[in-house]
């Protein structure tokens, strides 16, 4: 195993690295009739940072943001871990938090954008009020202030016309108008951390990548950290630092993005790859993996992935898989960790970029011989 520390690369040592921006430790979120959906999520964003989070439909993306975000369905309930916003004297817990903490924190410190924008607007208020209107609330301006630094944040955000924009309703703009009015109102009052939960789903492939250029320029320009949730792994590999891979409730591979996409170390990771190539694989079955992913609540005492995986062995399911820390920032759920992947290739000074899907299911013999669905 390599134990070698990753040298940072030239536009990390250009960003702000000091102290988390969240941290999230052993989170547990239970939905209806107390099935547990997230177990045992783990993982920290750093300042100025970009996590990319991944996995299969129903693998836990969007309730482990809204146990973040304070807005779980009202059947969602975290029954356990830790989530804290900022360091230092700016920490704040957010487990447990009161609605009087949750009100402060949404949009001041996190800001959040969704698959379809338009239901998160107003259809009666022209788009401009409503942005106008947070920035009154939140942040003390007057009325010709926030009129004035909308019509900014418009501009920023690569509207056209910004001041007529600002007169608009929801129903008269494009999807891509609409999502990039919503980016404006989520970073309107400069949070830490922006979340984007399948924000460009819904669009083109060109107004995804302008949504895209858009977010990391924000990241830079506001000094953002970014929890970006996808099902596109090309999306991860060109806007995020670090990957997270969720599988059955839980994280079962994370590290840096190149590393990762270049040398999974998790079969499911490695099977991902092997669809990666038919993009957007989200909404689809695996069908190149035998079996199907486990339900919420789904009692398994092994590792939750060992039905379909091709290497599982009795010892995978005969109690918890832990989370092996592999070195270099990455770690795998994986009892056989050590023995994937091209592990001479970890760590520093590997500068080799990765090709999603050039390397599909390689050390996951039955993957390899799989038709990959057109
Ligand atoms: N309100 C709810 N009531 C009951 N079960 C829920 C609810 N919300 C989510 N779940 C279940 O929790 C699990 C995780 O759901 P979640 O929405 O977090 O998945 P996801 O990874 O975001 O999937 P997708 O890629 O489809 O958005 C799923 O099994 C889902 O069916
Ligand atoms: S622990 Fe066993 S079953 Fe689970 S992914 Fe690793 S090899 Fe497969
Ligand atoms: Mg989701």
């Amino acid at each position: 195993m390599s134990a070698t520390p990753a040298t940072p690369s030239a536009s990390e040592e250009a960003r702000e690295w000091s102290g988390h921006t969240l941290e999230v430790r052993d989170l547990q979120v239970s939905v209806a009739d107390g099935l547990v959906a997230v177990r045992d999520v783990s993982f920290a964003i750093r300042r100025g940072e970009s996590v990319g989070l991944v996995g299969e439909s129903g693998s836990g993306k969007t309730l482990t943001c809204r146990a973040v975000l304070g807005l779980l369905p009202a059947t969602g309930h975290v029954d356990a871990g830790r989530i804290v916003l900022g360091d230092g004297d700016d920490a704040v817990e957010l487990t447990g938090a009161r609605r009087s903490t949750w009100d402060r924190v949404r949009a001041t410190r996190i800001g959040a954008v969704f698959q379809d924008p338009a239901s998160y607007l107003n259809p009666s208020l022209t788009v401009g009020h409503q942005l106008a209107e947070q920035l009154r609330t939140k942040r003390g301006l007057s009325r010709g202030e926030a009129h004035d630094r909308a019509v900014e944040l418009f501009a920023e955000v690569g509207l056209h016309d910004p001041a007529g924009v600002f007169h608009q309703y929801p129903h008269q703009l494009s999807g891509g108008m609409l999502q990039r009015v919503l980016i404006a109102i989520a970073v309107s009052c400069d949070p830490e951390l922006l979340i984007a939960d399948e924000a460009t789903t819904a669009l083109d492939v060109v107004i995804q990548a302008e949504i895209l250029a858009l977010l990391r320029r924000l990241r830079d320009t506001h000094g953002l950290s970014l929890l970006l949730v996808t099902h596109d792994l090309a999306v991860v590999a060109e806007s995020c630092d670090r990957i997270l891979v969720m599988y059955g409730g839980q994280v079962v591979e994370s590290g840096p993005t190149d590393e990762v996409l270049r040398n999974p170390r998790h079969p499911y990771t490695q099977a991902l790859m092997g669809v990666a190539t038919i993009g957007d694989w989200g909404r689809r079955r695996l069908d190149v993996i035998p079996g199907q992913p486990p339900a919420a609540g789904a009692q398994m005492p092994g590792c939750r992935f060992a039905p379909r995986c091709a290497l599982a062995t009795p010892d995978c399911t005969a109690g918890p898989v832990p989370v092996v820390d592999l070195g270099a920032g990455r770690t795998s759920r994986c009892l056989l960790a050590d023995q994937l992947g091209d592990r001479a290739g970890d760590g520093a000074g590997s500068q080799s970029g990765h090709q999603p899907g050039r390397h599909p299911g390689r050390h996951v013999a039955h993957l390899d011989d799989q038709a990959v669905p057109a």
